[in-house]
């Protein structure tokens, strides 16, 4: 049964019909043979809808301008060349959080091909879909063409990611490698936001890190903590690091004890082998991981996240400069509000007190204070001023559960770098917000 099942690219893409909707499994679960072959029917196909997430792979189908008219892609959260591509005018940004991304848009869309990755059948004929179960198997339920991507160099993980090979309408066998994400040293400033955050993090918290580069350094400043645990949507290499370490033990969870919880892993080779064959990785559907009441389950669960810029009041623009679409929501809400559903659990948004960007005007890189008197207008809100909890810059750690506005103002200028606090302070006085 199984050899009658695989195919080759070009048969899988002789499949792709004019209206299709198709969903693609997301970041290093994307499907890459089949993508970066897309645009080869251009051609033949046209009104062809691609919904994708953190696509990594570099495919003509989206990022050459001459298909433009053939693809449209729906996106769940950008990465660089999704940003990069944007300007062709025919990708859209999905807003949502990631544990309703599958439900809400499948209840709407319905995807009739979906086209994943997988690790070889084992003896009793089940795959497992390796890096991600964000949607992914959602999308296998609805889609009524399943294509998978059969890789061997894929960890096989366990949780509730496996699928019967009689699930699966067509298999084609790849080899590549799996996609990794870079292990980045942590600097100067990660390692003083890392030690602000580490000193909140009592022995025996349960962990959920964000994508960017502040909390995977914070992984090294909780190296000496003990029995904690991981429910997080994103399983990462500075997680797998305090797994090794011994700092995580899970035993102190409420729910999965002993066992660390994701929904997509995204790291380096060294991770990968760790989760694969891993009775003690539970790769679980997002929809559930990330739910805020499943979240909140757990006591002392913390939520360490990136923004790009927080205003006086304490929204955070995490996913968007201005109206520019950067990134995504992802977890952010999800897990910022699950984390303080939690027994004395704990958000952190964390972010540099500046950042270096390009002036429009002079067209000179200039650095701007990421604590501002108000977003740069267009920015999407991320995490609303009602769920942010603790904010941390290198120059402190300031909590905003239960603050007023005044409180709030104060004690974000306390953290913003020394060379813009006096102007912040005026823009505060001017918009009412402190008196004089
Ligand atoms: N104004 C303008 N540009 C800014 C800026 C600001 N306030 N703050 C940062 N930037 C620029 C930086 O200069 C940098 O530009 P470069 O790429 O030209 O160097 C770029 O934006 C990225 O900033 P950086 O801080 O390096 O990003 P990161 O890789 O650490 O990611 C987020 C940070 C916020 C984008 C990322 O964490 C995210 O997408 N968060 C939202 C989703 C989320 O948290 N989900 C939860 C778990 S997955």
């Amino acid at each position: 049964m199984n050899k009658s099942k695989y195919i080759t690219v070009t048969e899988a893409l002789s499949l792709i019909k004019d209206g299709d909707t198709i969903v693609t499994a997301m970041a290093g679960a994307e499907p890459r043979s089949f993508l970066t072959s897309l645009h080869e029917i251009s051609r033949r196909i046209k009104n062809v809808k691609v919904t994708n997430c953190l696509p990594m792979a570099d495919a003509d189908y989206f990022q050459h301008e001459s298909y433009i008219d053939k693809f449209d892609v729906d996106c769940w959260f950008f990465g660089p060349s999704v940003r990069k591509a944007f300007e062709h005018g025919n990708i859209s940004y999905i807003p949502n959080h990631l544990h309703l991304a599958g439900k809400r848009r499948f209840e709407t869309h319905k995807p009739n091909v979906f086209v994943g990755t997988a690790t070889l059948p084992d003896k009793h004929g089940y795959v497992s879909l390796s890096l991600s179960n964000v949607y992914e198997k959602q999308a296998v339920l609805h889609a009524d063409l399943v294509i998978l991507e059969i890789n061997e160099k894929f960890p096989r993980t366990y949780g509730d990611l496996e699928l019967h090979v009689s699930e699966i309408d067509y298999m084609i066998e790849v080899n590549y490698d799996v996609p990794e994400l870079p292990d980045i040293e942590p600097n100067e400033k990660d390692l003083k936001i890392g030690k602000f955050v580490a000193d909140l993090i009592e022995d025996g918290s349960t962990l959920q890190f964000g994508i960017g580069g502040i909390p995977n350094a914070v992984a090294h400043a909780l190296m000496d903590k003990k029995d904690l645990g991981i429910h997080t949507e994103m399983f990462t290499t500075g997680l797998m690091k305090l797994v090794k370490a011994g700092a995580v033990n899970g035993k102190k969870k409420k729910i999965h004890v002993g066992k660390h919880v994701c929904c997509f892993a995204l790291g380096t080779k060294e991770l990968y082998d760790f989760i694969d064959q891993n009775p003690s990785v539970l790769v679980l559907d997002g929809n559930y991981v990330n739910d805020p009441h499943i979240i909140g389950l757990n006591d002392n669960q913390i939520s360490i996240n990136t923004t790009l810029e927080v205003d006086l009041t304490g929204q955070c623009a995490s996913e968007s400069i201005g109206p520019r679409q950067f990134s995504g929501t992802g977890g952010q809400t999800d897990t910022a509000v699950g984390a303080q559903n939690s027994k004395n659990g704990k958000s952190f948004i964390t972010l540099y007190s500046t950042a270096m960007v390009k002036n429009p005007k002079t067209g000179l890189r200039e650095e701007i204070s990421k604590i501002v008197p108000f977003l740069k207008p267009g920015a999407a809100v991320t995490l609303s001023r009602n769920d942010v909890d603790y904010v941390v810059t290198e120059y402190g750690c300031v909590s905003l559960r239960g603050t007023t506005i005044v409180e709030r103002v104060e004690r974000l200028i306390s953290i913003a770098h020394p060379k813009f606090r006096e102007d912040l302070k005026k823009e505060a006085i001017s918009l009412g917000y402190i008196r004089g």
